[in-house]
């Protein structure tokens, strides 16, 4: 069984490469960002509070996200395995994981890898992103557009651009990627499950190079 994490700074390529993933190796995805957004959309409390966070290019607190998780991963989809994507960002997060999967999953971590995107290509990624509100389809104006501008190619709806694809916001989320997340790195270095995977080719480049670490 795979229970895999993407690490990567903003616009590396995690939801993008998760969706090749899904289709593929049948997992479910667990994207920390598309929960926060849905909680921030249906204006619950936990919504209310993190939005400041989001909108600031923060991270939201360990305790918020931490409980977020473990209610998720309470639900039975999760036992046939799973892609983490944009969780654990700190140290607290990986081991509050590392102990949630060994007690009430009885399960680990199989592997760990690490998206690498230079910091000038992150912002032009991040901010030419669209993506469709309705089936979370993600593109790029250049490098990944839709047939028509603007609109869904599978449902037809309007692409919308996130609130936090603004371009001040981008440079505070990598700062934070740089002082605190890319920490990770260290933390599962040992593992002997930790890949770093050149991240910058074409998506579909960048699969194929995904493809052989998960075999
Ligand atoms: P989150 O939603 O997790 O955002 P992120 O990690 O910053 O990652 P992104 O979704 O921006 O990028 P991605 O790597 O998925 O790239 P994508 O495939 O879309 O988090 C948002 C916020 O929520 C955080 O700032 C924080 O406040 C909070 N949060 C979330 N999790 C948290 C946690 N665990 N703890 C605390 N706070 C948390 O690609 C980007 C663009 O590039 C797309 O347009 C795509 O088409 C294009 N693209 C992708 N691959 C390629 C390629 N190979 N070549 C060219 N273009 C490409």
């Amino acid at each position: 069984m795979i229970n895999m994490i993407f690490l990567g700074p903003p616009g590396a390529g995690k939801g993008t490469q998760s969706a090749y993933i899904i289709r593929d190796y049948g997992l479910v995805q667990i994207s920390t960002g598309d929960l926060l957004r849905q909680a921030v959309k249906d204006q619950t409390p936990l919504g209310k509070e993190a939005k400041m966070y989001m909108d600031a290019g923060q991270l939201v607190p360990d305790a918020l996200i931490i409980g977020l998780m473990k209610d998720r991963l309470a639900s039975p989809d999760c036992a046939e395995g799973v892609i983490f994507d944009g969780f654990p960002r700190t140290i607290a997060q990986a081991e509050a994981l590392d102990s949630m999967l060994k007690n009430d999953l009885k399960t680990e971590i199989t592997q760990i890898i690490s998206l690498n995107v230079a910091d000038e290509l992150l912002v032009e990624r991040a901010v030419g992103r669209r993506s469709c509100p309705k089936d979370g389809k993600v593109y790029h104006i250049k490098y990944n557009p839709p047939k028509v501008g603007g609109v869904c190619d599978l449902c037809g709806g309007t692409l919308t651009h996130r609130d936090d694809d603004r371009e001040e916001t981008i440079k505070n989320r990598l700062k934070v990627y740089h002082e605190t997340t890319s920490l990770l790195k260290g933390y599962y270095a040992d593992s002997g499950r930790f890949y770093e995977v050149d991240g910058e080719g074409n998506p579909d480049g960048v699969y194929e190079k995904i493809k052989g670490i998960l075999g």
